[in-house]
């Protein structure tokens, strides 16, 4: 059941916490600024035996915000529909910090993505720390807030693994992440709390974030905080998380948790702005983005398109690697690229026997599963950049890699991979040429001639894409095994070998979703492993008709 507003702060308010009167009761017009009244704790009105009220520079709503500036554990979200007043309260959360005697040790950073993101939260800072505190400097060139008393709060962005160098050495007190959600994954945001120390006794360090639902990152963030069947009505503190090390780092964490800010609670805006609720409707991209912005909902679909089942069942898709038994089939696919790097995926499919790892161990394996057991990938070493390479060059290393793989004898002659699927723009003719005919011709490796690459079409009909994203979905939640039951339905398994880059692992898992088009892929993405694995699960090669019986692709 859940809590009154009331209660539920009691909860975590330090018992001195007079309730709820250091809030706004009410904004006072004067001209078109609209000034903060709150009743004064500590005076009250002689005659009548009531508190005075005062008006002030910045007070918290009630509820979260309130909520939000006494919590005290280290790790805080502030979560929630749009324009509930997340972002003026993480900065003066901060500012409760300054003149505390805290000094040049109370260092703050907030962090976005990239500069040009961050010009609102720094205009706001101006407009309330300037009248907070009229000594304040703020430094255009650092990005930098310096308060007399030696506070400082600093502005940054942090977008790729290069960005920490910029925060590498340094220590803050207090760490805050604007919209959370946009970071696709939580690696920058664990980086950070490396760099969350201090050596003066008795101030708190925090990390602070905050966020709408929606966005690439919805998925692990909903994970982290654990916020199913969220937001609750009248709740506003999420559960608490008790801090256990990662398995990742060994790093033991702190405790964490959630706290739901809603627009209703944002009295100022409400007078303010009573259209607010409707644009923003009407903003919204799609109806996920819609029930973000809105209702503050968690349970919706966004974010990545299979990072939820990727959190889930990671475990169980990767498999060391392993000798690929006599009886399976072995085929390639590949989406092909110049500028953007090029994908080749080996693809595995089992008869229904058992597989047998190198350590001994045994897994029963259903007839049709498909193991992702080899790849080349045509890149520069930096994501998305291509090699620019022939289909003659890529024909040559596949060659290669099959040798090597001992999937072909070195004589030219034999080979046990078969044809796969390619996108179709291969087979495009220009001057009665086209990529695939190259793919054809014969290549001498070592000397050897051998035969050259042939190459099918891979389904790229309408709806194809859709339909692939589902294929590839449906088989990851295949590799799930009921309990005290047997899997049913063939899975999708990827061969991750010790010390070596797994392109599928590196850019699958976290694939977004186009905004407008929920059901598929970003195709700014780097996509083209994942292409190339819908590719190898929607086609239905000639192996099939080998066995006895048929096995749905999927
Ligand atoms: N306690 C407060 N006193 C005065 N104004 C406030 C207060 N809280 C929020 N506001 C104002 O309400 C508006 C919305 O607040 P804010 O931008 O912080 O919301 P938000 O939850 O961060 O929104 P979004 O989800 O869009 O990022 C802003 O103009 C902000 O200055
Ligand atoms: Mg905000």
């Amino acid at each position: 059941m859940a809590l009154p507003l009331h209660d539920q702060a009691r909860v975590k308010l330090p018992k001195d916490f007079l309730e709820w009167q250091e809030c706004v009761i009410k904004f006072r017009r004067r001209g078109a600024d609209f000034i903060p009244v709150i009743i004064d704790p500590v005076s009250v009105d002689l005659k009548t035996w009531t508190g005075i009220e005062r008006e002030v520079v910045w007070a918290p709503q009630r509820g979260s915000q309130a909520i939000f500036l006494r919590c005290d554990e280290i790790e805080v979200l502030l979560e929630g529909n749009r324009g509930g007043g997340k972002t003026d309260v993480a900065l003066m959360d901060f500012y409760a910090g300054v003149n505390k005697g805290y000094g040049t040790e109370w260092r703050g950073v907030l962090i976005r993505q990239t500069h040009p993101m961050l010009r609102d939260v720094i205009e706001k800072s101006k407009k309330l720390f300037k009248r907070l505190c009229p000594a304040a400097f703020y430094n255009e060139i650092k990005y930098m807030w310096e308060f007399p008393t030696g506070e400082r709060l600093y502005f940054s962005h942090f977008n790729e693994s290069r960005d920490f160098d910029n925060f590498l050495g340094h220590s803050y007190a207090w760490i805050c992440w604007e919209e959370l959600t946009r970071w696709p994954n939580d690696e920058f945001y664990k980086q950070m709390f490396s760099v969350l120390r201090s050596t003066m006794p008795g101030m708190p360090r925090k990390i602070r974030a905050t966020t709408n639902p929606y966005g690439v990152g919805h998925a692990w963030v909903q994970a982290r905080f654990h916020l199913y069947n969220w937001p609750q009505e009248g709740v506003i503190l999420g559960p608490l998380i008790k801090g256990h090390e990662d398995k990742a780092t060994g790093i033991k964490e702190a405790d964490r948790r959630a706290i739901h800010s809603d627009l209703h609670e944002n009295k100022l805006l409400k007078f303010t702005d009573p259209e607010y609720l409707s644009r923003i409707k009407q903003s919204a991209r799609n109806k996920s983005e819609e029930e973000a912005w809105v209702k503050g909902s968690w349970d919706i679909t966004a974010g990545g398109m299979f990072d939820d089942l990727w959190g889930l069942l990671r475990e169980q898709i990767t498999k060391p690697f392993f000798i690929v038994p006599h009886s399976w089939v072995i085929f390639r696919a590949l989406d092909w690229g110049s500028a953007k790097p090029y994908s080749v995926g080996y693809y595995a499919v089992s008869d229904g026997t058992d597989l047998t790892f190198p350590d001994g161990r045994v897994m029963a394996t259903v007839r049709g599963d498909m193991f992702r057991v080899g790849e080349i990938y045509g890149w520069k070493g930096q994501p998305n950049e291509g090699l620019r390479e022939t289909a003659t060059q890529i024909a040559h290393r596949i060659i290669e890699y099959e040798v090597k793989r001992g999937w072909r004898m070195q004589d030219g002659k034999r080979g046990r991979v078969r044809r796969g699927p390619a996108d179709t723009g291969i087979f495009d003719k220009v001057n009665n040429n086209c990529i695939a005919d190259d793919f054809e011709q014969p290549q001498l490796v070592w000397g050897v001639k051998f035969g050259g690459i042939v190459w099918e079409y891979a389904d790229k009909g309408p709806g194809s894409r859709e339909q692939g994203w589902a294929a590839i979905r449906k088989r990851m939640q295949a590799v799930m095994r009921p309990e005290n039951g047997y899997r049913e339905f063939p899975g999708l398994f990827i061969m991750q070998e010790e010390n070596v880059v797994n392109h599928w692992i590196r850019t699958v898992p976290g694939l977004p979703r186009d905004e407008k088009k929920i059901d598929d892929v970003d195709t700014d993405a780097e996509d083209h492993v994942a292409d190339e694995c819908r590719y190898a699960l929607r086609y239905e090669g000639g192996w099939f008709k080998r066995t006895s019986g048929r096995v749905s692709g999927m």
